[in-house]
């Protein structure tokens, strides 16, 4: 299939930054939320900034409704009191069809200037949201004064924009990513679930037995389809896909083990909620030490990338080479 032109961006004056045509490689292993109509949150800026990899001002789902403004008013505050350096600084506005999200825009975009990175849109249907939020963004930037662009990441979290992801993927070149909304994916598609992402004790198949031992449940990953869907989206177009967030902070293990199937299958970070969710993440999506070594063993054995050779009893080719690269290129990006 052909790929669907970028087609649809089009700055409405001259003057408007010009879109990336290619994502700046930076790491982006957790994007941290904050609150920051709360004070003593926005307090901790200062010291999160050398602890994250992205730091949200998070506006829409958990801030109650008497405290929209607030919020929107503490994430400009905190966007212009604080120096934030390597460091992102994205919000997440609320969704389209909220009494919110016009004033989210208008105030936020000229109150910050070129310090913002990146607007997360939530429950994103289809590629219209992007298209609607992309025109508005290149009038704002113009009347700004915007030096660079807002580049746009869209929460996957909606059975419409599960089956719409690569029109999404695809909609404009301010796209930046996509990261799984599972919590409001379980609502959208009645999952009778009560979690903010994670597995379930339900959701699980018998094993057949072992040697007469008595039948054991595995667990599934309730969001492999999705996960898979989404990585596929972004990575043709260019774009980064992330885990979304894990609501049970009392289980680390299962916290650890659900970013971890997400980073294997091609996601570059997850959601961190809870301060303990931000080493959880730099470790799992940065690239284990054993596989590094294994990966520059490859690279180090194919100088040209090409032909076949054995390491360890293992096959390595130009596909494994391409692998091995990632990994490596990874490593090196968390060391710099
Ligand atoms: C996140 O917004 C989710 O709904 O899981
Ligand atoms: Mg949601």
């Amino acid at each position: 299939m052909e790929k669907t032109p970028r087609a649809f961006y089009t700055p409405l004056a001259i003057g408007a930054p010009e879109p990336f045509r290619e994502l700046p490689v930076t790491l982006e292993r957790m994007i941290h939320f904050v609150p920051p109509h709360i004070e003593k949150m926005r307090a901790k800026i200062p010291d999160l900034v050398s602890k994250v990899d992205v730091i949200l001002g998070n506006l829409e789902d958990a801030i109650p409704a008497d405290a929209k403004t607030d919020a929107r008013r503490g994430f400009i505050q905190m966007a212009t009191d604080n120096e934030f350096g390597e460091t992102g600084l994205w919000t997440r506005v609320n969704c389209l069809n909220s009494p919110w999200f016009l004033d989210d825009l208008m105030e936020i975009v000229p109150a910050v200037g070129d310090k913002l990175d990146v607007i997360m849109l939530p429950k994103v249907e289809g590629p219209w949201d992007i298209h609607y939020l992309d025109q508005l963004l290149a009038q704002l930037e113009v009347k700004a004064g915007r030096s660079k662009p807002i580049l746009i990441h869209a929460i996957l979290e909606t059975a419409e924009g599960v089956k719409n992801v690569e029109a999404i993927a695809g909609a404009s070149p301010r796209m930046h990513g996509m990261s799984l909304g599972p919590a409001d994916l379980a609502a959208s598609r009645g999952m009778k679930t009560t979690r903010v992402g994670g597995g379930h004790p339900d959701y699980a198949v018998l094993s057949d037995p072992i040697e007469g031992a008595a039948r054991t449940p595995y667990q599934q990953d309730l969001w492999h389809y999705t996960v898979a869907k989404m990585v596929d989206a972004c990575l043709s177009y260019g774009l980064k896909p992330f885990y979304g967030p894990f609501g049970d902070f009392s289980d680390p293990d299962a916290c650890e083990s659900q970013f971890r199937n997400a980073f294997l299958m091609g996601c570059l970070g997850a959601w961190s909620l809870h301060p303990t969710q931000i080493d959880l993440a730099k470790k799992v999506f940065s690239p284990d030490p054993d596989e590094v070594t294994f990966a520059k063993k490859i690279i180090d054995a194919m100088p040209d990338g090409t032909g076949a050779v054995m390491i360890d009893g293992k096959m390595q080719d130009d596909a494994t080479w391409k692998q091995a690269k990632i990994i490596v290129d990874l490593a090196k990006l968390v060391a710099s």
